[in-house]
């Protein structure tokens, strides 16, 4: 390539992004604090360059791609700065020999400790306690209030168990909880004991957990995995909790089943039609509910951008980014 590479940066990110691609080639940034570009205007600006820096809120489907790979220049790569790619699709990405690229392992940490708070701030009510004192109400200690569910020694069933899900099952060792789990794999028996988690089916682990989180990665296999059918599994007494991806869940059906007393609470982090929430759910008091932030410490978030840059700089050089997600495009 003779010419400076162009490169777009789809929201505003950590600084620490734009001297390291400044140095390689020119940047287009979207400079809005929160902004995000529609599907129309990324179309718009996306085609003629050539590389991406992408976040999980752009959609990069076959025309998006179709149109980057027939602009001049050329698209090359995708470096989305997200360990999930389900905004991606990889298919065409190769087909159409275009590099993509995530952000694994340096945000399992901060998200596994987000799950965690969520799953303690459901069973303890802590958003709704500290919301009663602040609008005045609190009169004085009372027996009963807001008594809620305990977390150490309960049973916490993990679904999926990689690199976020083994960190979770690390942090409720802490709470002194029985951590059962489901994979599509069975871990070897060193790996059970290093987690300190025992394997279920996943009708069995539904049944037996006070707490169900999920920590598996979002596709056409994982679509609505938590349905009616396995809500209705749970114990009417336990809390689901979803850091992964909304679509995982079914959340018309969460709805139903919490209204109908299937399941005790619900914290979430994701939706299934992002940004828009079910608005029944932000009726009720025993679900918490976050906007998407599990990875959001800003450390995290600069490890995470940086990965990102790592894997475009890396291309540019002729190098094998670190983080391919589609290694065959490159060989
Ligand atoms: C966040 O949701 C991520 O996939 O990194």
């Amino acid at each position: 390539m003779t010419e400076r590479p162009k490169i777009l940066v789809t929201q505003k990110v950590p600084a620490a992004v734009y001297p390291l691609l400044e140095a390689i080639g020119d940047v287009e940034r979207n400079d809005e604090e929160g902004g995000i570009w529609s599907h129309e205007e990324l179309l718009r600006r996306a085609p003629g360059h050539d590389y991406i820096f992408s976040l999980l809120t752009d959609t990069i489907d076959t025309h998006f791609l179709e149109a980057c790979a027939a602009a001049t220049p050329r698209l090359r790569i995708v470096a989305n700065m997200a360990v999930g790619y389900d905004n991606i699709d990889v298919d065409t990405a190769t087909r159409l020999g275009i590099t993509v690229s995530n952000t694994p392992g340096v945000l399992s940490d901060t998200t596994a400790d987000l799950a965690f708070g969520l799953l303690l701030a459901v069973a303890r009510r802590i958003p709704e306690a500290e919301g009663f004192l602040r609008s005045g109400e609190y009169s004085g200690w009372g027996p009963l209030l807001f008594c809620g569910t305990d977390v150490h020694h309960a049973t916490l069933g993990i679904i999926g168990a990689g690199r976020i899900g083994t960190l979770m099952s690390r942090r409720a060792q802490g709470f002194e909880m029985t951590v059962l789990y489901h994979n599509t794999h069975r871990l070897s028996e060193e790996e059970e004991d290093l987690y300190h988690f025992s394997y279920r089916p996943l009708e069995q682990l539904l049944q037996q957990s006070d707490f169900v989180s999920i920590h598996v990665p979002y596709s056409s296999l994982t679509y609505h995995l938590i349905g009616k059918r396995e809500l209705q599994m749970m114990k009417p007494t336990a809390y689901l909790i979803n850091t992964a991806r909304g679509p995982i869940v079914d959340e018309k059906a969460l709805v139903r089943a919490l209204q109908a007393g299937k399941i005790a609470g619900a914290g979430l982090d994701v939706y299934e039609r992002e940004p828009a929430v079910e608005p029944e759910l932000l009726q009720m008091e025993n679900v918490v509910l976050l906007p998407h932030i599990a990875s959001a410490s800003l450390a995290t978030r600069t490890r995470m951008a940086t990965m990102a840059c790592d894997n475009i700089v890396a291309y540019h050089y002729g190098q094998y980014p670190p983080n391919i997600l589609n290694p065959e495009v490159l060989r």
